[in-house]
């Protein structure tokens, strides 16, 4: 099935991302926020995210118009209902994305893919909430979206060969490399990735190093880019306590159990660069 309109439901970090690289890939893309606010955000984010490209010699000025004349916002789910392929980005909360589901295949059209973003969540069970099981599947972009180069391409139990094959081909002309992945919590990378990023938090907490030091070691010690708790800033401290709580809850591993610390974090509402404050403080 060929994908020329693709519909990115939430604006949040990995929605405006994806939604960037898709609209700079030639799809037409419409984004669904649930506010105005957040839309208009989303549209001067990326306004400032192609303007810098093209100040640094990456992106012609034509291409940044392109762009943005493909790129439109909504607040009405409805506005989707001729895409080819949409794929959703909200909050990492099986119970949301139920619904949001469930919503979508009464709104999209017969043949359209809908896809979840999902980091964790099993992706059958949002297939289930809706009459095409077989058009259900991952798409798992990384963060930063326009800079990271993977994409999890997630069959669940119901997932035809047709729409993994569609699905590996709109991340492909998104300009990535695709693995394939059975779907189970974590897929690849955040099965392994997570287990790192929660122990770094509990060795903080236990006072065997300072944050700053932490980070400092990954870095030099393994050629990472990012310490972990700067990452974990990155991805969003509450998007990573739900991202354990779904490896938690798969394999009842140690590992994956939330550090204490995480946890009190979300709490005081330190969600990391999002809002700020995380492990590090971050200015506007
Ligand atoms: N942050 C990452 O590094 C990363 C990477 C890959 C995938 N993901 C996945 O992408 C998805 C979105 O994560 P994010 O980092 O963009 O989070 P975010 O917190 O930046 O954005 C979440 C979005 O969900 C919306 N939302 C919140 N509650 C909602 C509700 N009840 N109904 C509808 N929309 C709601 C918010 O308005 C916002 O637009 C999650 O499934 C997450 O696991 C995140």
């Amino acid at each position: 099935m060929e994908v020329k309109r693709v519909g990115v439901v939430g604006s949040g970090i990995m929605g405006a991302g994806v939604a960037e690289v898709a609209a700079k890939a030639g799809f037409e893309v419409v984004v669904r926020s649930r506010a105005q606010e957040s839309a208009d955000a989303l549209v001067a984010g990326l306004e400032k995210s192609l303007a810098k490209q093209v100040e640094k010699g990456r992106l012609d000025d034509a291409d940044r118009q392109a762009t943005l004349e493909r790129l439109t916002v909504t607040t009405d789910l409805g506005e989707l209902a001729d895409c080819d392929l949409v794929l959703e980005s909200v909050v990492e909360d099986l119970a949301t994305k139920r619904h949001l589901f469930n919503e979508l295949d009464r709104v999209c059209g017969d043949g359209a893919v809908l896809a979840t973003n999902t980091s964790t969540l099993p992706v059958v069970e949002l297939a289930m909430e809706t009459g095409r099981p077989e058009q259900v599947c991952g798409i798992h972009f990384f963060n930063p979206a326009p800079m990271m180069t993977l994409v999890e391409v997630v069959r669940a139990i119901t997932t035809s060969d047709e729409t993994v094959a569609t699905a590996r081909t709109f991340a492909e002309r998104c300009g990535k490399t695709v693995v394939d992945v059975r779907d189970q919590a974590g897929f690849i990378v955040n099965a392994l990735l997570f287990p790192y990023l929660n122990n770094a938090v509990k060795i903080l907490d236990a006072g065997v190093a300072s944050r700053d030091d932490i980070d400092a070691a990954m870095k030099g010690g393994c050629n990472f880019p990012m310490g972990p708790l700067e990452l974990l800033d990155l991805v969003g401290l509450d998007t990573s306590l739900a991202i354990l709580e779904a490896l938690y809850a798969e394999y009842q591993d140690p590992n994956y159990a939330p550090a204490p610390l995480l946890r009190r974090m979300v709490s005081a509402e330190r969600y990391g660069r999002k809002s700020r404050k995380g492990f590090y403080d971050y200015q506007r």
